[in-house]
């Protein structure tokens, strides 16, 4: 219900708030768009392209600051999901957010029927195109069910992968050793299953989960209530659960070494039929961005919240005073 109440505002027909009925459909075209399950999607090239181009785009030698960053996240997005012609319409994204932070009041504002209509309208016509190497080319070979609701979903839901791709960065700028590591597994061949990368990427939704709480509401009676009672799973108290060695460490290797599958409370993309079937995609890009950040050389933290193998790190991060310069 409050899911329902809050998403409607800018993707009443997404799949996360369908019902039963409309669900299975829903979800079948999401994942045959998304390809959850397959570190590399069938459009991986030309994708890891996009990300190389955009990533040259950065000063290289300047301290790199959120709002850089998170400028040339978006033209990646809007060309992964919608194609080149999409790169620079800020408009589009302009409204979503406006959408968005009405829908953070639920039930409590108003709809503004003709913003969304705009923003449905503008979206409908990037994904007409159909442009190849596109999500949107994907779309137009796929059996399409209210393909711009949950296109918004997945263009609003690519905020939370940039926080996480600079907070790995972040990570990797105050963790001497694992950047190293990481910068060791680039090769230069596009496109590539980062595995130590992805790996990192985990380890920061770990960490700073970008969906902190996961909702659900029980269809039978259980030990919390009747039928209807809605659950709330807060995942940083089990993800940084103080009976766990690595609680509230950067330990990437636990997502290597069989740690992670081991304990189901770690849940940074949620799990069961409703987890997330963007994670691979996320992973993908957010890897092959840090690679291209990172191939020519480091970065050490400029600014922000101290982040360090000796202490414990902090159970929140804001990402937007990060700031990380290049070293090497
Ligand atoms: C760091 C980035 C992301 C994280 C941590 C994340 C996490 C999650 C989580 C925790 C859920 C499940 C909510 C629940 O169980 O109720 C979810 C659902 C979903 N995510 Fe993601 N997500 C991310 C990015 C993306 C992206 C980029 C896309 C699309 C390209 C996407 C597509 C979806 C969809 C469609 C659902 C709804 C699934 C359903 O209801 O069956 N996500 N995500």
């Amino acid at each position: 219900m409050e899911k329902r109440a809050a998403l409607s505002h800018f993707q009443p027909h997404g799949v996360l708030i369908s019902d039963a009925a409309g669900r299975p459909a829903r979800r079948a075209f999401t994942e045959a768009v998304l390809q959850p399950g397959r570190p590399l999607h069938e459009l991986a090239a030309p994708f890891a392209r996009v990300i190389a181009e955009e990533a040259a785009g950065l000063p290289s030698a300047a301290t790199l600051d959120w709002d850089t960053f998170n400028v040339t996240w978006w033209r990646v997005v809007r060309r992964v999901v919608l194609g080149s012609a999409a790169r620079d319409d800020t408009t589009l994204t302009d409204q979503l957010e406006r959408l968005r932070l009405d829908a953070n009041w639920a039930y409590a504002h108003p709809k503004r029927k003709q913003l969304r209509e705009e923003f449905r309208r503008r979206l409908t016509g990037h994904l007409d195109r159909a442009e190849p190497g596109s999500l949107a080319a994907v779309i137009a070979a796929t059996d399409a069910v209210d393909a711009p609701d949950q296109v918004a979903h997945w263009l609003f839901a690519f905020d939370a992968a940039g926080m996480a791709t600079y907070r790995t960065l972040a990570l990797l700028a105050s963790h001497p050793a694992e950047q190293d590591r990481a910068r060791s597994e680039i090769d230069g061949t596009e496109p590539a299953q980062l595995s130590y990368l992805r790996a990192c990427v985990l380890e920061s939704v770990r960490l700073w989960p970008t969906t902190p709480m996961i909702l659900r509401e029980t269809t039978e009676e259980t030990a919390w209530g009747p039928a209807g009672t809605t659950v709330l799973i807060f995942t940083p108290f089990f993800h940084r659960d103080p009976g766990l060695p690595y609680a509230d460490r950067f330990e990437p290797d636990l997502w290597l070494d069989g740690r992670a599958a081991e304990n189901p409370a770690l849940v940074p993309f949620s799990a069961g039929p409703a987890i997330c079937p963007g994670r691979d995609l996320v992973q993908f890009c957010a890897s092959t961005m840090l690679a291209a950040l990172l191939r020519d050389h480091g970065y050490e933290q400029a600014s922000g919240p101290v982040l360090s193998p000796e202490r414990p790190l902090p159970a929140t991060l804001d990402n937007f005073h990060l700031k990380l310069k290049p070293v090497g």
